[in-house]
């Protein structure tokens, strides 16, 4: 396995298929390593690289769980040719100013991410644009459980003209629903029995036909979970605007157990 830490060890792997990810790979990653993989094309990419850009908050910057031994073990096993796992003075030389790409308009729709974690997406699309400058990929692959940010790249990607294909991957799910994610680690005692309010959730929307009861119906369920819910919404799948009946819709959540932030999403054929 290479694991490459500066911009000229990329030189060979230019054109490549590539997964961004900020590290504590767990099997939600090695999933989107896997596709990737089974794509085919380029040599297999995968970078390890905490953003400072995108935490609003200093604390989550400074627990986020660092693992870049184990990391490189999980995706020689998952089947990627290479790591990227560059300094801080790689992405964001001293004297360089690495540009903030124009925010598309699904970055900022209101009353999801944008309005809880202002700044975040445009820290998102600054590190996702550098490292495709960087790594010059054919395919890029995200994970389904960051929908608004699956497609805010894949709206980004459009709007630079970057000619690189993203690809969408199904969210891997604990055996009691729960997503998988790096901050799960952080669920403590009663919290992660709890923690599977968010996609309980989902499953009662699923079964509803419309968009207010089934907004109604997330609040309720993540209510008796005892979960501080930042939001619970409908959304048209492509755009994250106002549901209008006949389009594809996503149900989103985000919402705090204790002091950990979940997010999740699926699918919503109602209507
Ligand atoms: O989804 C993530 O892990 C990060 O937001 C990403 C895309 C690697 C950018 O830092």
């Amino acid at each position: 396995m290479r694991v490459v830490t500066d911009a000229r060890g990329l030189g060979p792997l230019r054109g490549c298929v590539f997964v961004p990810t900020m590290g504590a790979l767990h099997e939600g990653h090695l999933a989107l390593i896997r596709a990737a993989r089974a794509g085919g094309g380029g040599p297999v990419v995968v970078s390890v690289f905490v953003n400072p850009t995108q935490f609003n908050d200093p604390k989550d910057l400074e627990r986020y769980p660092r693992t870049l031994e184990a990391d490189v073990a999980g995706c020689e096993r998952a089947g990627a040719d290479a790591v990227f796992a560059p300094g801080l003075e790689v992405m964001y030389p001293p004297r360089e100013v690495v540009a903030v790409p124009r925010l598309p308009r699904v970055a900022t729709e209101p009353g999801l991410e944008d309005r809880l974690r202002p700044g975040h997406f445009a820290g998102v699309c600054q590190v996702v644009k550098r490292l495709f400058d960087l790594t010059r990929p054919a395919r890029a692959y995200f994970g389904e459980k960051d929908w608004q940010q699956l497609r805010a790249i894949s709206a980004m990607v459009e709007q630079e003209r970057m000619g690189i294909v993203i690809v969408g991957v199904p969210t891997v799910r604990e055996a009691d629903g729960l997503a998988m994610s790096s901050r799960n680690v952080f669920l403590k005692g009663d919290e992660r029995v709890r923690a599977r309010g968010l996609s309980e959730a989902l499953c009662r929307a699923a079964g509803l036909g419309s968009v207010g009861e089934a907004e109604a119906e997330m609040g309720r369920v993540l209510a008796e979970r005892g979960l501080n819910v930042e939001y619970a919404v409908v959304r048209d799948a492509a755009t994250l605007e106002r549901y209008e009946a006949g389009r594809p819709g996503r149900a989103l959540i985000a919402a705090r157990v204790g002091a950990v932030r979940l997010i999740d999403n699926a699918a919503w054929a109602g209507g």
